[in-house]
């Protein structure tokens, strides 16, 4: 038995494959094409570890998918890969549409393939068994007001964003395979993620760095928007959850509870910031927030209703936000080598030494 897993060198493919070899020995095959949010250092712990396979390469790649499947003979796909950074896609969406509309196309044809050839007889059903994950987000159900409910799996699809548009056409992709072809698929939406390993350009990971480097800690707008967060190894563990107990053609969106306005977040971070390193100044951090031109066309809430997957499933986030947040400063704090490396985009120079031809 095998997973294989796309962008699992990104933020959150990365902490997945961490856990996973952490809560199970069954291999794991990480197909990473180490764009500028690949980074082969998040995966450093378990380099020499045999359970875990490193391809670096392109889910668009149809000879290179087809030769992957065919080799690992993989029981589960689990779709991480995508471009995934809103701002990226506001400035150069033709990435967006590339990766995460056409890539997913890809690696649908060659799953249909290849989970058309495995036998029903094989290996106790290996075609009934078979999973395709497809991760996805919150944000393709577009924007709440403040009173809105939150999003539930039967919210209508809204995306306003080229990312969250890119990622709402690949979630429809995935669906459709599932009512043409059988293809057994689940799908999860999740809200913000925050934790380590996460690229210093999205909110919180760029507060941490910006304010221990003196710069502007940037707020678009009024920085009351709201986003709704959770802990990345919570994500994972969900993940996992529906990959064990999903329903096949079901979605289930992921989320902790946690909404919270951008404004709030920074502070807090600047707060734990001033506990844990203070300014050598011993003025406090808040006094670097700075207010700039707001997103075009900014999503003002996102908040996930999360009670499917707690009552159907049984899943439940181990971190408060409270918890998740402090680790989370703690672990940028610990790791500055780690920022640096990818502040200066030398981490790809580190990978090319660490790993030599494994790369
Ligand atoms: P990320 O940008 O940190 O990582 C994406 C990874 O995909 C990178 O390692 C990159 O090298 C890889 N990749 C990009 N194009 C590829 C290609 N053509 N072939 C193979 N690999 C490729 O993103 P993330 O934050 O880890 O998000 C992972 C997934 O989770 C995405 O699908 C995203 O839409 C979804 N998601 C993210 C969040 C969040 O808060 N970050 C929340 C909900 C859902
Ligand atoms: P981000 O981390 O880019 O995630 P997403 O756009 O997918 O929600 O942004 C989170 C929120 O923080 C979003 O409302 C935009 C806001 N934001 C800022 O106010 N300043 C910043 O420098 C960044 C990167 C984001």
């Amino acid at each position: 038995m095998t997973i294989l897993v796309t962008g699992g060198a990104g933020f959150i493919g990365s902490n997945f494959a961490l856990e996973w070899v952490a809560h199970s020995d069954e291999p794991i095959v990480n197909l990473d094409k180490l764009t500028y949010a690949g980074n082969l250092q998040n995966l450093a712990s378990i380099a020499d570890n045999p359970q875990h396979v490193f391809v670096q390469g392109d889910f668009g790649d149809t000879a290179l998918v087809n030769h992957l499947l065919a080799t690992h003979q993989p029981r589960a796909i689990l779709n991480f890969a995508a471009e995934s950074h809103v701002d990226r896609s506001i400035s150069g969406p033709g990435d967006f549409i590339h990766t995460n509309i056409v890539g997913t196309f890809n690696l649908l044809e060659c799953t249909r393939a290849y989970w058309g050839g495995l036998k029903a007889d094989t290996g106790g059903d290996a075609k009934a068994a078979f999973r395709f994950l497809h991760v996805s987000t919150d944000e393709v159900y577009g924007s709440l007001s403040k009173t809105d409910p939150a999003f539930t799996e039967n919210n209508k699809y809204e995306p306003n964003s080229p990312y969250s548009a890119s990622k709402a056409a690949s979630d429809h992709l995935v669906r459709a395979y599932h009512h043409t072809y059988g293809l057994p698929v689940l799908t999860t939406n999740c809200s913000n993620n925050y934790g380590p390993f996460h690229f210093p350009e999205k909110l919180i990971p760029l507060m941490i760095v910006n304010a221990q480097a003196g710069k502007p800690l940037p707020v678009y707008g009024d920085g009351q928007q709201i986003r709704d967060w959770l802990y990345v190894k919570d994500h994972c563990s969900a993940i996992r959850r529906v990959l064990e107990a999903g329903t096949v053609g079901e979605v289930y969106n992921v989320g902790g509870w946690n909404e919270k306005p951008n404004l709030d977040i920074v502070h807090t971070v600047c707060a734990l910031l001033d506990e844990l390193k203070p300014r050598t100044d011993g003025k406090p951090y808040h006094e670097q927030i700075t207010y700039v031109t707001d997103r075009p066309g900014h999503d003002r809430r996102y908040a996930i209703d999360a009670r499917k997957i707690e009552s159907q499933l049984g899943w439940k986030p181990a971190e408060t936000f409270e918890s998740g947040i402090r680790k989370t400063v703690q672990w940028y704090l610990d790791n500055p080598d780690w920022v640096a490396n990818v502040q200066s985009g030398s981490y790809k120079d580190w990978v090319a030494q660490q790993y030599g031809a494994k790369a």
